[in-house]
């Protein structure tokens, strides 16, 4: 982990694009490893929401249905996912708010769309800076640029529940995406934002973070989920 401080003049010496909308710290989101306390990110808009906030669907109240997640191995889980289109806005619509109760009540940090079977690319992220929400919908997502420098942390997945392994990857990412009222947003992240991007974004091409470790591991845990879920169920 860098420390924060130079991370940021490191993020903030990067070429200036789209005006600095938020900077937020952000301390933990429960459940991560103590070293996730130190990340920080930006989020800027890359254009003017095109639609006004009275526009864009309620983002969760936290009260919507709790959708059942898809549990490894799935097939829906190893699919890709495809692009949102205008003909699904209904649908987005009413997913959205059921996402974000779904991925609260898990809980979980963030939650993509074929995890509760719907194969499009659509996925909600909540990393609960000071245990307060903030909520992000990523429609369309994609990285569009990503450092040389690799980051490796402990990721879980809320469809290999109990389950977590050490993930190496691009330490920082830029990704573009449109939000729920229809703008195109950037997002430029490291630390755990930009963990939890990659991993969502991942879920939309049908990739689980156990696809970024060795055979070996992922078999062991696999097993390991297999029997979990058997005594469960039993
Ligand atoms: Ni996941």
């Amino acid at each position: 982990m860098p420390d924060p401080v130079v991370a940021i003049r490191l993020m903030l010496s990067w070429p200036t694009g789209p005006r600095l909308q938020d900077l937020m710290r952000w301390n933990a989101a429960k459940r991560v490893d103590p070293a996730a306390r130190h990340g920080y990110i930006r989020v800027m808009a890359s254009s003017a929401p095109t639609a006004s906030p009275a526009a864009a669907p309620s983002i969760p109240d936290g009260d919507a249905e709790v959708l059942p997640i898809l549990i490894a191995p799935n097939p829906i889980l190893k699919a890709r996912a495809r692009a949102v289109t205008p003909a699904d806005a209904d649908t987005v619509r009413a997913l959205i708010p059921r996402m974000f109760t779904t991925m609260y009540r898990a809980p979980g940090i963030g939650l993509a769309a074929p995890q509760v079977g719907v194969r499009l690319r659509l996925t909600v992220v909540d990393l609960m800076p000071d245990d307060a929400r903030a909520p992000i919908v990523l429609v369309n997502p994609e990285v569009i640029a990503a450092s040389t420098e690799l980051a490796t942390r402990e990721e879980g997945c809320l469809s290999l529940p109990n389950q977590y392994a050490d993930v190496t990857r691009p330490a920082r990412v830029k990704v573009r995406y449109y939000d729920q009222t229809g703008a195109r947003r950037e997002i430029e992240a490291d630390g755990l934002l930009a963990v939890c991007l990659q991993h969502e974004i991942d879920h939309l091409d049908g990739v689980l973070f156990v696809d970024h470790i060795s055979a070996l591991k992922r078999n062991m845990l696999m097993r390991k989920l297999a029997k979990e879920m058997r005594l469960k169920d039993a």
